[in-house]
This record gives structure tokens, sequence and C-alpha cells, in this order.
């Protein structure tokens, strides 16, 4: 006769998933459901799920040594003196942790950067804060994302 696998240990294999009930006030959750029907998302546990890994996303960049991507934005005018030079520059500084840069010429003045970042939280931080904080960048920010492996 084969080998029947448990019932118990077959489920489990099947899903890793575990229900909760969670208490919450009734206005708190008819604002949370509008708020998730307007963001396109079908169901609450989707949005749950996807608020509980921003947070941990969140907590995982405030482990300086936490391995994390992220990526910067930055919006400048490339006709102000020696800016091109000084971006370029700090990237090749860092080309360990730049994986790729995307460049669009946004008109005939100003130029949109995308980086995309990989390495320890607070390396990253300090290359997004040196790109941003370059004298003649008009807008910059640094978007926090996760390598994915532990979500
Ligand atoms: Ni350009």
């Amino acid at each position: 006769m084969p080998h029947t696998p448990r019932l118990a240990t077959l489920i489990h294999t099947m899903s890793d998933l575990s229900r909760i009930g969670v208490a919450i006030d009734s206005g708190l959750l008819a604002k949370f459901d509008a708020l998730i029907a307007e963001r396109g998302y079908s169901n609450r546990s989707e949005a749950f799920r996807d608020l509980i890994r921003d947070e941990l996303v969140e907590k995982a960049w405030e482990s300086p040594n936490a391995t994390v991507v992220g990526t910067v934005t930055l919006v400048y005018d490339h006709h102000v003196r020696l800016l091109n030079e000084k971006l370029t520059g700090l990237q090749h500084d860092h080309f360990h942790s730049i994986l790729s840069a995307l460049h669009v010429h946004l008109d005939h003045d100003n130029c949109l950067e995308v980086l995309v970042v990989r390495g320890k939280a607070a390396e990253v931080r300090r290359i997004a804060d040196a790109l941003i904080s370059t004298k003649g960048v008009k807008h910059g920010r640094l978007t926090v994302t996760s390598t994915g492996a532990d979500l």
C-alpha cells in the first residue's frame, strides 16, 4: 500500500496561510474599505498584507547593515556648471552599489534620472543624500524597497 501523508501534513504543504480575526472600529474600517477600493484592491486581505510588508520594509531600513534596494530620483538642469560631472562622478564612486541608471531629457534644460541602488541601508542612504544634496539638483527622492527575499 503506498504511503499516504496525514491530512494535516498535506494541508500544511498545500498552504501556509494563517487566518486571524481583527477587531476594528466600524468607522475606521469603513474608511479603510473606501481607501483600498480607491487603490484597486479586490479584498481586505491583500491590502492588510501590503500594509504589513510596507512596515517590514521600513523596519529593515532602520538596520544600517540590512541589505536593501532603493531608487533615487533626481531632477536637474544639465546647464548648471559641472553638475553633470559631479553627479556622474558620485555614481562612479559607488559603481558597486548603483545597479542601473535611467536618464530622460525632459525638455531643453531639465533631466530626470532614476538610479537603482542596492547595498547596506546606511550606505544606500549616504549615496542618496550625496546625490540629492548636490547643488543644482531641483528635486530628489529616495524610494525605499526590499530585495523581496524576506517578504
Ligand atoms: Ni538630459
